[in-house]
């Protein structure tokens, strides 16, 4: 598939969808007598079939952003529109459907269940999905056609972070969100997973959004969202977007 996002030098070629559009977005979290302003005002646009990559140290925000766009989490002000819907206006139980239809999660530790195989972790997401990979063909697009009916404890970080990633992707979600995907990892395991992402955003068309406190993970990016104290401190497009095998560590 060809990358709209990074296409905008044609003038003919028309703009790419808005996945995501937050407004004036603030998150305050309330401890005992402190307020955190984990956020303070994120206006974003997120784009169908865009890379992105956000940095920013640690605790300016990266995590609870993502959360609010996965509807793991709600705002406490502004708007976060995802398509024609307006996700702060949602419930509990319809945030539960759309985080079940629509999104995709990969944290830093990959959460598989232990006593099943990689096969049967995937297939517990294809069992209430509409419509499905074959967790095989999951599997595959991860390249673990070979270790399908291994369990977790049979395989390396790198490959349970990839059946994680074939977990998370099987239902077709339209965005995947990462936390740190290669927070784990050492580095050649980690561009193994960061093709994983890259071929899963390719072929399938997700857009993705990985958070990271790697610098050079950025060279993969359509775009680099920085996040700074709760507020993007810069957002950047990337012309010369890089394989994860190119990267520079
Ligand atoms: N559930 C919570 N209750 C109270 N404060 C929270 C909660 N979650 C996050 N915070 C605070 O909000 C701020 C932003 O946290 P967040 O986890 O989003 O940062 P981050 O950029 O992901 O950091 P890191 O790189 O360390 O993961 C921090 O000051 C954090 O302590
Ligand atoms: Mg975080």
């Amino acid at each position: 598939m060809t990358n709209p996002v990074s296409d905008t030098s044609n003038p003919t070629h028309s703009s790419p969808a808005v996945v995501f559009e937050t407004h004036d977005v603030t998150k305050t979290y309330q401890m005992g007598e402190v307020e955190v302003r984990a956020l303070r005002g994120i206006d974003l646009e997120l784009y169908e079939g865009e890379f992105v990559v956000m940095l920013g140290p640690s605790g300016s925000g990266k995590s609870t952003l993502l959360n609010i766009l996965g509807g793991l989490d709600v705002p406490s002000s502004g708007t976060v529109r995802y398509g024609d819907t307006d996700l702060s206006t949602f419930n509990e139980s319809v945030l539960t459907q759309y985080r079940r239809e629509h999104v995709g999660f990969v944290f830093q530790f990959y959460n598989l269940i232990p006593s099943l195989t990689a096969r049967e972790n995937v297939a517990l997401v294809t069992e209430i999905s509409s419509q499905p990979l074959a967790p095989e063909e999951a599997l595959k697009l991860v390249e673990l056609s070979d270790r399908m009916d291994h369990f977790p404890a049979q395989l390396s970080g790198g490959e349970q972070q990839r059946v994680a990633i074939a977990r998370a992707i099987a239902k077709r979600p339209r965005v995947l969100l990462c936390d740190e995907p290669t927070g784990a990892l050492d580095i050649r395991t980690g561009i193994v997973v960061l093709e994983a992402l890259a071929k899963v955003n390719r072929e399938l068309g997700t857009t993705t959004v990985v958070i990271t406190h790697n610098v050079a993970i950025a060279d993969m990016a359509d775009r680099v969202i920085r996040l700074s104290d709760g507020m993007i401190a810069s957002i950047e497009g990337n012309p010369h977007k890089k394989s994860p095998s190119e990267l520079s560590w």
